[in-house]
């Protein structure tokens, strides 16, 4: 049976290539919604709808677990889901909390999509550490569409994140979370725009740990074999060659 990962595009691919060093030998399923990407600039309502149709198609897949490779998908849908399918879902949660711990006396600065930093989900997770005073945040959304378009170069990318982040004060914050999986191709691009004191956080191996502890309650044995990766664009099946390819440009 197959673990499928599903996200708005190719964001979460960074997650699965976590779950592929974590977890070899399972048979993964790789749903992009890309021809309706990008989410965050959605309503809820819309996201809630695109991602229930998806797990529709994706349930005909023979899966026996899912996991949301995207923190905006997360936010409005996962209560949903886990009332709607008995298999396990895992979502994304952006790694505040270890960012906050980090360094007690320094803030956190969030960045995600704009539909992720409207939700409930996210200030509610803030409110529950207690860190509303100690956390800022800002959306990045363009980087998902150079994402998508597979548009990394320096050129575009590092006045765009310059532009951004012109008023930030880098001396108050210790960490950036990166909250939305799109935005792990950028890290070179945040290195070079970051001061070198300042630790970047993703929660994607935290994600891919909660997996193996969901499949560990599920399954008896583990599985033995060599993994394979089947790749739907928006229900298309698709050539893995372009999944490889971004697979390859996270390292
Ligand atoms: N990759 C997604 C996330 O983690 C969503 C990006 C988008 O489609 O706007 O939030």
């Amino acid at each position: 049976m197959n673990i499928a990962f599903f996200d708005s595009g190719v964001g979460g691919i960074s997650v699965l290539k976590e779950a592929l060093t974590l977890l070899p030998n399972e048979n993964y399923l790789y749903f992009a919604d890309s021809k309706n990407a990008p989410y965050g600039v959605k309503s809820s309502e819309h996201i809630r709808a695109l991602i229930l149709d998806a797990v529709d198609f994706l349930v005909q897949q023979n899966i026996k677990a899912l996991v949301v490779a995207c923190n905006t998908g997360t936010s409005v849908a996962i209560k949903d889901l886990r009332k709607k399918y008995d298999f396990p879902i895992i979502g994304m949660e952006p790694a505040i909390k270890p960012a906050l711990l980090n360094n007690l006396n320094k803030k956190v600065l969030v960045f995600a999509t704009e539909r992720t930093l409207l939700e409930d989900k996210f200030h509610s997770l803030v409110n529950r550490l207690e860190a509303k005073h100690r956390v800022d945040y800002l959306p990045l959304q363009e980087l998902v569409m150079c994402a998508e378009k597979l548009d990394f170069k320096e050129s575009i990318i590092l006045p765009y994140l310059h532009q951004k982040l012109k008023d930030i004060d880098w001396s108050e914050y210790s960490s950036i979370v990166l909250g939305c999986t799109h935005f792990i191709y950028f890290y070179p691009h945040f290195l070079k725009v970051i001061p070198k004191d300042i630790t970047i956080f993703d929660g994607n191996k935290g994600t891919v740990k909660q997996l193996q502890k969901k499949l560990k309650d599920i399954e008896a044995n583990e599985q033995n074999i060599p993994n394979e990766i089947e790749y739907y664009i928006s229900k298309e099946k698709t050539d893995v060659k372009l999944l490889t390819r971004y697979l390859q440009l996270l390292g």
